[in-house]
């Protein structure tokens, strides 16, 4: 007999400020577990996601060719911030339920993250690259039911037509302006605006920004194109930016010092080898926990290294570098292997045996014939070494 494979849980996608947001039956948000594409497909498609478990017991997610149950309410979010003095303690002191467990944070950060939300203060996450800045910022947008809003500034080129918008000609009506998406955000009410790569961005957004963030201005000063001269900040709007400041990324141009303060700034600390571990653990449940160990050890050594006075590498590898290897060896990829295209890559080869790579590479090796391979031992050997036990 076939089985029929059902989802755990079904999700529909509403269209929100920019995003694509994905709700549960019962009302959780499930945006963060499903890649933008897959949402906004469901979303032009009008269909619904299915999470499914495939052999390995991996979660997937997609169509799914059903109906959501109707006593669902999709709109009524448990998570709507509250107004009440009272309300606002207890809803920031409750909230470390909201973080996702695949996002590694202390308590303490993720609380002051969400209170900085709900007071409305400008936020900028800061720390090295790969550590979870992005991911915490739409972690946080995901926990808040309110209309969120994502701008990625490193990757504009020209910050006047993203954060203004641009003028058009048509042979019809001539030259018209017509407003950023950036513009409708900061009119809607309550909006979460996540400014990512604020660090990244071209100068002149750090100055169109100047104004907008600061809480005695709070208005955008629109240019010649367009009717209005300045555009108001709606109330309620919050702002999230984040930045890799104080790190190793020379491209990453200083950040002016009067836009800084315009910030709350709450740092991403890099996770210790345990955390590190933990969190591997979490997300590759089917990888050899000693692998796993070693790659946990392999982030903490190097990024210790790079700390050092005398330091031999400029910095240690990131999370987003140890996720990746994690999952090429749950894809059978051996710690050599793994190791020799997601980490060597990033450090500098010039100088042979006094390079970085080859600092970083003999750390690796020390954990790839610590006895974990097979090969290093006769059968015989392994024999007399089970007998002893
Ligand atoms: N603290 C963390 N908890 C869980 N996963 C993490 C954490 N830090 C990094 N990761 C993993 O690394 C990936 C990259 O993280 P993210 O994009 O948030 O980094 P970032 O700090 O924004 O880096 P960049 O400075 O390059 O923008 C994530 O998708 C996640 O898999
Ligand atoms: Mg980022």
């Amino acid at each position: 007999m076939k089985k029929i494979n059902l989802p755990d849980i079904v999700c529909k996608v509403e269209k929100s400020g920019n995003r694509f947001n994905a709700w549960d039956t019962d009302g959780t948000k499930r945006t963060s577990e499903i890649t933008t594409g897959a949402r906004k497909k469901a979303y032009n498609g009008g269909y619904l996601l299915g999470r499914f478990t495939n052999k390995a017991g991996k979660f997937y997610w997609k169509k799914f060719e059903g109906e959501m149950s109707s006593q669902q309410d999709t709109s009524a979010s448990s998570v709507e911030v509250p107004l009440d003095h009272a309300e606002v303690l207890d809803f920031i002191h409750n909230s470390y339920n909201l973080k996702p467990r695949g996002l590694m944070m202390n308590e303490l950060k993720w609380k002051y993250l969400i209170r900085s939300a709900v007071r409305g203060k400008n936020i900028m996450m800061t720390g090295p690259a790969g550590c979870g800045k992005t991911m915490a910022a739409k972690s946080l947008v995901n926990s808040l039911d309110r209309p969120d809003f994502y701008f990625n500034l490193g990757a504009t080129q020209d910050p006047r037509a993203t954060l203004i918008g641009n003028t058009h000609f048509s042979s019809e009506s001539g030259t018209y302006f017509s407003e950023s998406v950036f513009v409708k955000a900061i009119q809607t009410p309550n909006a979460v605006i996540l400014l990512d790569e604020l660090s990244r961005a071209h100068p002149d957004a750090w100055n169109i920004l100047m104004t907008v963030l600061d809480y005695g201005q709070r208005y955008l000063r629109m240019d010649e194109a367009s009717e209005q001269d300045t555009i108001k900040v709606a109330d309620g709007v919050t702002f999230v930016a984040t930045a890799n400041i104080g790190n190793e990324y020379t491209s990453t141009r200083v950040m002016d010092k009067a836009l800084m303060d315009r910030f709350t700034i709450v740092e991403m600390d890099v996770l210790s080898e345990n955390e590190e571990f933990d969190l591997l653990t979490y997300m590759f449940p089917n990888v050899d926990n000693d692998v796993l160990g070693s790659v946990s050890k392999i982030a903490a050594i190097t990024r210790g290294e790079a700390n050092n006075d005398t330091a031999r590498i400029p910095f240690g590898v990131s999370t987003r570098t140890t996720v990746e290897l994690a999952g090429l060896i749950f894809d059978g990829f051996n710690l050599m292997e793994a190791s020799e295209v997601t980490i060597y890559p990033q450090y500098d080869n010039t100088g042979g045996v006094d390079s970085e790579r080859t600092f970083v590479k003999q750390i690796v090796q020390k954990f790839c014939d610590d006895g974990s391979s097979d090969e290093l031992f006769n059968e015989e050997e392994i024999e007399t070494a089970t007998e002893d036990k």
